[in-house]
């Protein structure tokens, strides 16, 4: 059955044609949650092949192995998403594809290489646009083998190389880029604790080393970028993760500076060294030798390479307050899981642990880095929730997915506010995500998609309510997409690596979405444990997931 448009229920007031039509809509995957075709056409195992294929490890034994399969089923997701309406479309590109051995100055595989300029191609002549991670999580397996991976500095000249790769073989018809996606979950995740691959489990100070590294080699990709692909004419960020805290007792002053150091500790970590050379003032005087220094040069070279657009994914918020009197000075907030218990929120809980509906979060969020960055351009590259039951439900209940409605329309409202009432400079808004796919240590068990994927009946795709809803007030509204001139360019250039490509599978016609099944139950599970992905041994860090 079909959902009527009657059946939704209309825009946020806030996002007013004028403000929808200001920003630029669209929605999100990763190449490992997608793809598939784990060892296909060349490609060499990343560090999630690695930890998925391990039993045990991934809380319904799903892998990425096959995952939603887009590696062959590009063509009807393209055309699904065309279908929608939707213009613009973050993707990541698995470095194992295009450099299989990792190190710089190693074989690049022009099939790993012309799969992504086939899916890039069939992208902008169906009128939208790309906007690419080069790292979002999936290491070569060998980098890690050969020196622990972003442990080292040596991490910085393979990226480089395989970022130059990038450039110098999409660059012709990508121009919107971010480097990395989320270093707190790269570095934290994967190296501090052993929630994410790499499983490192080294402490703090290996956080900091992992986002030292990650910096050094964002700053000279932009320098390369800035210099020798200046004709490509394109833009390039990094995506920075965080969440927003709320003061406990906001009449505590002790728990208001808790929350400003919250916010420092994630986002001024990554971001102050991108605009003002260094890390903040407060990480340096309480993280001591942990937190590394960088030299005048370096320094230099991060000024000189300032983002061209302020990426930001955004999830939801926390309650954070002032540490127990004698806690060691590298703490310097608390949000419960950094002393070992849970996070907690004013918002209302989701499925998954770390994840609560705090609609006014995003605005505040926003608010707090215009200010501290001077106004940037913004964008958000992330934005979603997982749907309650949505791993077991029938299919029509499992499509009319209210709940993630309501999710999206309040914080769309609160973005729509930051930009027409805050005046915050927001340019593009991604949600996350375009289909279920391999949500990491969860596997198909939390499920961010618009789209949902039937994993009993051959990956089938089908529109949600929320896909429903997003086409119908946002991904349709921008009149003509930027895509539209870039399809055009395209069309004009002959490039080698192109060349003897085979076409795309036919597409499908029609769009199912099922209207029945309203009113489920929401049975929060707050089962915490290494399966489920959550990272409560996190010593001083701020987030888990
Ligand atoms: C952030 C990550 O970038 C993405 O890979 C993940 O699926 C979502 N958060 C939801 O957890």
């Amino acid at each position: 059955m079909l959902v009527t448009v009657s059946a939704l229920s209309p825009a946020p007031d806030a996002c007013t044609a004028a403000v929808r039509n200001s920003i630029n809509w669209g929605t999100a995957t990763s190449a490992y949650q997608v793809e598939g075709g784990w060892d296909a056409d060349g490609k060499s195992p990343s560090i999630w092949d690695t930890l998925a294929q391990s039993p045990g490890k991934i809380a319904d034994n799903t892998t990425g192995d096959v995952a939603c399969d887009m590696y062959n089923r590009w063509a009807e997701d393209i055309a699904l998403m065309k279908q929608l309406g939707v213009k613009n479309y973050r993707l990541s590109v698995a470095w194992t594809r295009i450099i299989p051995a990792g190190v710089a100055g190693s074989a690049v595989n022009m099939a790993g290489v012309n799969w992504y300029r086939n899916l890039i191609k069939a992208l902008l002549a169906a009128g939208i646009r790309p906007a690419v991670t080069m790292y979002h999580w999936d290491l070569p397996q060998v980098l890690q083998d050969e020196y622990g991976g972003f442990l080292s500095p040596k991490i910085q000249e393979d990226f480089l190389y395989y970022a130059d790769t990038l450039f110098k073989h999409l660059g012709d018809i990508v121009d919107q880029w971010m480097t990395f996606n989320e270093v707190i979950s790269i570095c934290e995740l994967g190296y501090q604790v052993d929630v994410f691959a790499p499983q490192a489990n080294k402490g703090l100070g290996a956080k900091y080393t992992c986002g030292h590294n990650v910096l050094l080699a964002h700053a000279k990709t932009m320098q390369l970028y800035r210099t020798k692909y200046a004709a490509q004419k394109g833009r390039v960020s990094i995506a920075l993760d965080g969440k927003w805290g709320y003061p406990k007792d906001p009449n505590n002053p002790a728990d208001v500076a808790a929350a400003e150091n919250f916010m420092v500790f994630q986002y001024a970590w990554m971001a102050d060294p991108l605009y003002f050379g260094d890390y903040p003032a407060v990480m340096k005087e309480t993280q001591g030798a942990l937190l590394p220094k960088f030299t005048a040069e370096e320094s230099k070279l991060l000024r000189a390479t300032t983002i061209d657009f302020f990426s930001v994914n955004f999830y939801c918020g926390y309650y954070v307050w002032a540490p127990a009197p004698g806690s060691p000075k590298e703490l310097t907030y608390d949000v419960g899981a950094n002393t070992g218990g849970q996070f907690i929120s004013p918002g209302i809980p989701s499925n998954a642990p770390w994840l609560f509906k705090t609609p006014d979060g995003l605005r505040l969020t926003l608010q707090w880095l215009a200010k501290r960055y001077n106004g940037p351009e913004f964008w958000i590259t992330e934005n979603g929730v997982s749907g309650p039951d949505e791993d077991w439900k029938p299919l029509p209940a499992v499509l009319d997915d209210v709940y993630r409605q309501d999710y999206y329309k309040t914080y769309l409202d609160n973005l729509c506010l930051a930009k027409s009432v805050d005046g915050v400079n927001v340019g593009n808004y991604y949600a996350w995500s375009w289909m279920d796919n391999f949500e990491w240590r969860d596997g198909f068990k939390k499920r961010f998609g618009i789209i949902y994927i039937d994993l009993k009946n051959n990956l089938a795709r089908h529109p949600k309510g929320t896909a429903k809803w997003l086409s119908q007030h946002f991904f349709n509204i921008n009149p003509v997409a930027p895509a539209t001139l870039r399809a055009a360019s395209v069309a004009r250039q002959t490039p080698a690596a192109a060349a003897a490509v085979p076409k795309p599978a036919a597409a499908p016609s029609t769009v199912a979405v099922s209207s029945k099944g309203k009113g489920f139950s929401l049975p929060f599970s707050f089962a915490l444990n290494k399966g489920s992905g959550f990272g409560l041994s996190v010593k001083f860090g701020p987030q888990g997931k």
